[in-house]
């Protein structure tokens, strides 16, 4: 079949919008679909324990970054790892979350953190404790038969 140049070029270009559009709708699906919107990182759930920040759970001062420590949740059926830590009041902390088996809640009463941990995500939120007090951490997502029995402690101290 002879084609002219000019329905060739309409042809590539048709070809080359289709690609764009799909590439576009596909991005868009894997991420809507895939990833939680708060989730950046990914983690191997398995080897959790072995990395880094996984492998320090607690309060770890760091320096040279926007927040002054790392608050560093390990959850699994059915506790969180650290159960209860001290925290410096207003202190900016960055909440660094994630679970070893299934889906878990990571919800600090009295704030707006509220979390979704999923297997194989990081979950991150910076915050201020600008507020002495004791802060119950519960799970409220249904992940087993010792879901009600899942807590933490954080003390924000002077
Ligand atoms: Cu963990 Cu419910």
């Amino acid at each position: 079949m002879h084609m002219h140049k000019f329905e060739k070029i309409w042809l590539i270009f048709g070809i080359g919008a289709l690609v764009v559009f799909l590439s576009v709708v596909g991005v868009s699906a894997f991420y809507l679909g895939n990833k939680p919107p708060s989730c950046l990182t990914t983690i191997d759930p398995k080897k959790v324990d072995t990395e880094a920040p996984f492998d320090k759970p607690g309060l770890n001062k760091v320096e040279g970054k926007e927040w002054d420590y790392e608050l560093v949740y390990v959850a699994s059926a059915f506790f969180y790892n650290p159960g209860e830590v001290e925290v410096p009041l207003g202190a900016k902390v960055k909440v660094i979350a994630t679970t070893k088996d299934v889906v878990h809640g990571f919800q600090v009463a009295g704030t707006n953190i509220n979390m979704m941990l999923e297997p194989g995500y990081v979950n991150e939120i910076v915050t201020t404790f600008d507020k002495e007090g004791e802060y119950l951490v519960v799970c409220n997502e249904y992940c087993g038969t010792g879901h009600h029995l899942m807590s933490s402690k954080i003390k924000v101290v002077k």
